[in-house]
């Protein structure tokens, strides 16, 4: 079994690659939909300041497999223009419905990442990627962090926002693995 995976390896290691790319690009135009609204908002003052706290880490996230494709010479995924306008989109959305559902979109969304990052952490076991795993780990604790900002800001990751949010992260991440 594990000799299979090993097999695999390099390209198990481009999937992983493209896949965590596109879900921190999307992450980074999330939280950029949510200030562009949130910004203006009033009375989202500080909820605004944390989400532009969250979206820096994403950047930073998203530097770091950037970083990483171009040293693995793997190509980002096909589907980043399409994860621009419609990370940004779900971003604008939720908070022109208030920074409670900005903060509901960001438990649902970090939900999934966490289940994602999780399930590569142990994917990766054995494959003698360390560092890889070591990134993963310390950026899935990032994820949790945020989810545990934004449900102090009102998140709830229940109900047909989150349910819908989590469908389309599922759904993203199964085209950007392959695409
Ligand atoms: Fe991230
Ligand atoms: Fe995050």
């Amino acid at each position: 079994m594990k000799g299979d995976i090993k097999g695999d390896a390099p390209d198990s290691i481009a999937r992983i690659l493209r896949v965590d790319h596109a879900g921190e690009y999307g992450a980074v135009r999330i939280y950029d939909g949510q200030a562009a609204v949130l910004r203006h908002a009033s009375g989202a003052g500080e909820a605004f300041a944390r989400i532009e706290e969250m979206r820096a880490e994403e950047a930073r996230h998203l530097a770091v497999f950037s970083d990483l494709l171009r040293e693995r010479g793997v190509r980002p995924s096909a589907l980043l223009p399409l994860w621009d306008v419609a990370g940004f989109a779900l971003g604008a959305m939720t908070a022109l419905m208030g920074s409670e559902a900005a903060m509901s979109c960001t438990v649902a969304v970090e939900e999934v990442i966490d289940e994602h990052y999780a399930s590569q952490i142990v994917e990766l076991e054995g494959l003698g990627e360390e560092s890889l795993r070591g990134v993963l780990e310390a950026f899935r604790a990032d994820e949790v962090s945020h989810r545990g900002v934004a449900e102090f800001y009102g998140g709830v990751g229940v109900g047909l926002l989150g349910g819908f949010v989590r469908l389309g992260c599922r759904v993203a991440i199964l085209l950007s693995t392959r695409l």
